[in-house]
């Protein structure tokens, strides 16, 4: 069977309009907004605080927008792959609720859950659908509200994350540019430094995991700090080496936007030039599955037809790895 090759032909994103600043931080938890700054990178993030509006509704923003610009009709296309860690409901999935608001009639859908990791985890399987000739147009979302499952009590995790949403098309490359590799891992040992103790099957709601605030992000920062530094490095390394990269020819690293420091450490580590890597950070926080569709977004007017992007996250699982890629438009 002959594979076809897979592109990325368009990006849109949509971040709610509210922003909560560093300064009103400063008013909620024992926090500054220097600390903020200067131990993450984040000077703001966007809240979606409509009552009633959920992860769909972010998605189906970046969904419709995208579509408008790529001149696609809803009905072409065929598949949509939501990756969050917040979906509106445990069930159904939030990607068929995408598709029902932006009216992909002919569409079906699914979640990936795979927390930082899952946009990139979502964009390999959507691509290896049109890869194998089974699909034309597939629609990949990476999508979070955060803002639901963050304790803004708690100091350590409530400045980090934002809320958003950001979407790609994908279609067979026509110019042999597109999705060349990917190098993608996973440590279920890693669970126990970054997740949500209640709420799912091993420990369902109940009232006293309500009073424990067992339904909201728990981190242990410094251990997931240090793994996903090695985690990103070692895995564009291993990418760029299968592929005979050097340096040279990448001309964009887009990182997972979790701490300055984190991106920062990584492009050291690699010797990559600080101004080719992406960062959005300081307006968005910490969007979870959202950070690379709105870093694509945010740079797609710099981006050129054949440039080398590396896409690299790290998140709860642990799941990380990282993407390479030539820039088709
Ligand atoms: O996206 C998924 C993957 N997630 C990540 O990659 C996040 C990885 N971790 C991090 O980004 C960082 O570990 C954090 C931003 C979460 C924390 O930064 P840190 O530099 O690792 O801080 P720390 O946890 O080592 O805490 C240092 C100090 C502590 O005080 P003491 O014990 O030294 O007195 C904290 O209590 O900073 C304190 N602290 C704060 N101070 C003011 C923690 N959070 C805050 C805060 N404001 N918001």
């Amino acid at each position: 069977m002959e594979l076809r090759k897979v592109a990325i032909t368009g990006v849109h994103g949509y971040v709610p309009d509210y922003i909560l600043t560093n300064k009103e931080l400063e008013t909620m938890v024992d926090t500054s907004d220097e600390w903020i700054r200067t131990r993450t990178g984040v000077e703001e993030r966007h809240i979606l605080k409509e009552p009633g509006k959920a992860t769909s509704d972010m998605g189906m923003h970046a969904v419709k927008g995208l579509l408008e610009k790529t001149n696609t009709p809803a009905s072409e296309i065929d598949l949509l792959i939501c990756a969050t860690v917040t979906p509106d409901t445990i069930f159904p999935d939030t990607a068929n609720t995408i598709c029902h608001k932006a009216g992909l009639n002919k569409a079906w859908g699914f979640d990936i859950n795979a927390a930082c990791s899952g946009f990139l985890f979502a964009l390999s399987t959507g691509s290896l659908f049109i890869q194998a000739g089974r699909y034309n147009k597939i629609v990949v979302v990476g999508a979070d509200k955060m803002s639901s499952i963050v304790d803004y009590e708690d100091r350590t995790t409530c400045v980090i994350f934002g809320d958003g949403g950001g979407a790609v098309l994908l279609e067979a490359a026509n110019e042999g540019f597109g999705l060349e590799d990917f190098v993608f891992k996973g440590d279920g040992s890693g669970r126990e430094f970054l997740h949500m103790k209640a709420g799912g099957s091993l420990k369902p709601p109940s009232h006293e995991t309500v009073d424990n605030k067992e339904h909201y992000v728990f981190q242990e920062g410094r251990s997931v700090f240090k793994a996903a530094i090695k985690g990103m490095t070692e895995t564009i390394k291993e990418v760029m080496s299968r592929n005979s990269l050097s340096p040279d020819d990448i001309q964009w690293v887009v990182p997972h936007q979790a701490n300055k420091r984190i991106i920062d450490g990584v492009a050291n580590m690699l010797d990559f030039d600080h101004s080719k890597v992406m960062m959005n950070i300081n307006k968005y926080g910490n969007t979870t599955a959202a950070t690379l569709p709105l870093c694509l977004w945010d740079y797609e007017s710099q981006l050129q037809k054949g440039d080398g992007l590396i896409l690299t996250a790290f998140g709860g699982g642990f799941t990380w790895g990282s993407t390479y890629l030539t820039w088709a438009y």
